[in-house]
């Protein structure tokens, strides 16, 4: 019956993040557009990490519910602003007209803004400063790596290997370093072979991405295919194309589960990482 608390876990952070929008008294516009993205049907992962990642080493739920909810929101602001026409020019997010698109731009970047202070707030209630600090950390790599990918786009850029997989870590892997690593955090435990697990999987999951984006159809995926050609994005696909990239991200899929203890983080990642073979 494992699956039926889970199902109900995300319906609770998700009603729990629209108490928090809207407790804000926010301009109407403002908080329509912040919790269209919210609520749009997103795969919920990074919550789900926090919450097994929670379970394993006995953190108090109400406090997990909350930093699963920051990471959510962290992710959804990443994502409003990944859309942007300014960096990857994206119409659809999650198969439905991204932010911009549906808000205007003007009002999309400060619901992207929004959602990173709320976000810190609402992990202000872990009351633990090796949290608040892990979170934050994680916010300032993921726009390092957001940033590295958009001057790694340009025209006439050549990218290594090394600097596209770096890139991975920051945009995509911080946060699920973070998330793995909330339990251990918690618990005053070393939190770095979960980080590190954390980054692989990232890495892994945005090769993965990458792989669809020229692969899958618009049902599939939510959003544009075959964009990061059309953008010229930096990805290990566009370096060493399908197959080889395929193999790649299989080899760094196989380190991960390593470096993560037995109990409901494992299962939830080796879940993960079944659905994506
Ligand atoms: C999309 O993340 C951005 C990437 C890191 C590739 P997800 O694939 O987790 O997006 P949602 O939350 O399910 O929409
Ligand atoms: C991940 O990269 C974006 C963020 C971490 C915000 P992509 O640009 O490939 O993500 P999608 O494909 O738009 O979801
Ligand atoms: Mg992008
Ligand atoms: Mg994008
Ligand atoms: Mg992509």
């Amino acid at each position: 019956m494992k699956r039926k608390v889970k199902v109900k876990v995300t319906k609770e952070i998700e009603d729990e993040i629209e108490q928090a929008i809207k407790q804000l008294g926010l301009s109407p516009k403002l908080e329509g557009a912040v919790l269209y993205t919210l609520k749009l049907p997103g795969k919920r992962l990074r919550p789900r990490f926090v919450m097994a990642s929670a379970r394993d080493f006995n953190v108090d739920e109400d406090i997990a519910i909350k930093v699963a909810c920051a990471t959510e929101m962290m992710h959804a602001g990443s994502l409003i602003h990944d859309d942007l026409p300014a960096i990857d020019n994206d119409d659809y997010r999650r198969g439905q007209p991204s932010n911009h698109v549906a808000f205007g731009e003007d009002i999309a970047i400060m619901a992207g803004d929004l959602l990173f202070s709320v976000a810190d707030y609402m992990c202000t209630k872990s009351k633990s400063n090796d949290v608040i600090k892990a979170f934050t950390q994680t916010l300032i790599e993921l726009v390092d790596g957001e940033t590295r990918d958009i001057i790694m786009s340009k025209k006439g850029y050549k990218p290594s290997e090394a600097e596209i997989l770096q890139m991975y870590r920051g945009k995509t892997g911080a946060l699920f370093a973070f998330s793995f690593s909330f339990g251990p955090l918690m618990a005053g435990i070393d939190p770095s072979s979960y980080r590190e697990a954390g980054y692989e999987f990232g890495t892994y999951f945005q090769i993965r991405d990458d792989i669809l984006d020229v692969t899958a159809t618009f049902e599939q995926i939510g959003k544009t295919p075959k964009k990061d050609l059309k953008e010229n994005k930096a990805t290990i696909v566009k370096i060493m194309g399908v197959t080889q990239a395929q193999k790649f991200a299989e080899d760094i899929r196989d380190g991960i589960l390593s470096k993560v203890k037995k109990g409901f983080l494992y299962d939830e990642i080796e879940k993960m990482l079944l659905d994506k073979k």
